[in-house]
């Protein structure tokens, strides 16, 4: 059947256009507005870079502040006050995503941009796929553009 081929190239162009489609696309993330609050930047980036807000929904935002007593196998408790502003802060600015994941890594695409060798996540320079900054000189910044 002749017909049947440039219909399969049409859905597959259409399925490409749908796939680039949405709200994290590419440019909308190769610069994140930085963290601007200085809690935040405090208390957030003790033990890794301060997550920028517009890398988790909101609803991802208050599962992490909800959870500081047992975050990710840390104590990062905080007074109350100092809590309710970097929640206030990371929601009111958060960006789009699956609000169940509580991890930037685990968000849909985060992992397309990430189809990394495997062996790449166990390099001593790595170590984590929360370790932006390993790869990302000015992750800091919220610059991921491809260097
Ligand atoms: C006491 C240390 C510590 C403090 C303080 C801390 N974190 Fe974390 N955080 C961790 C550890 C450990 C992980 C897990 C790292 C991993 O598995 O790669 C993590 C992971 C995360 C992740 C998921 C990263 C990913 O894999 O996508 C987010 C989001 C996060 N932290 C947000 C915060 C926020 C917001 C604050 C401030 C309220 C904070 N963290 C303070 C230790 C800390
Ligand atoms: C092992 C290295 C590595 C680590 C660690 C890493 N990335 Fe990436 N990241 C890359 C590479 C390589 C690309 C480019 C992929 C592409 O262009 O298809 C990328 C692309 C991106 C992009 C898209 C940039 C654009 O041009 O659209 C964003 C945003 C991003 N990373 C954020 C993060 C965040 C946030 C973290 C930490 C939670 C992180 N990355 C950790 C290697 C890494």
């Amino acid at each position: 059947m002749r017909s049947s081929l440039p219909r399969a190239a049409l859905f597959l162009l259409l399925a490409g256009v749908v796939v680039n489609v949405g709200p994290a696309n590419a440019s909308q993330f190769e610069r994140v507005a930085p963290v601007t609050h200085a809690p935040t930047q405090k208390e957030c980036g003790e033990c890794h870079m301060a997550f920028q807000p517009g890398l988790l929904p909101a609803a991802s935002w208050n599962r992490v502040m909800d959870g500081l007593s047992d975050h990710f196998g840390e104590k990062a408790s905080l007074p109350a006050d100092s809590a309710a502003a970097i929640r206030a802060y990371l929601t009111q600015n958060a960006g789009g995503g699956d609000g169940r994941l509580i991890r930037i890594t685990e968000q849909d695409w985060w992992r397309r941009k990430h189809r990394l060798d495997p062996a790449v996540w166990q390099r001593k320079t790595v170590g984590a796929k929360s370790n932006c900054e390993a790869c990302h000189r000015d992750a800091g910044k919220g610059l991921y553009e491809d260097e």
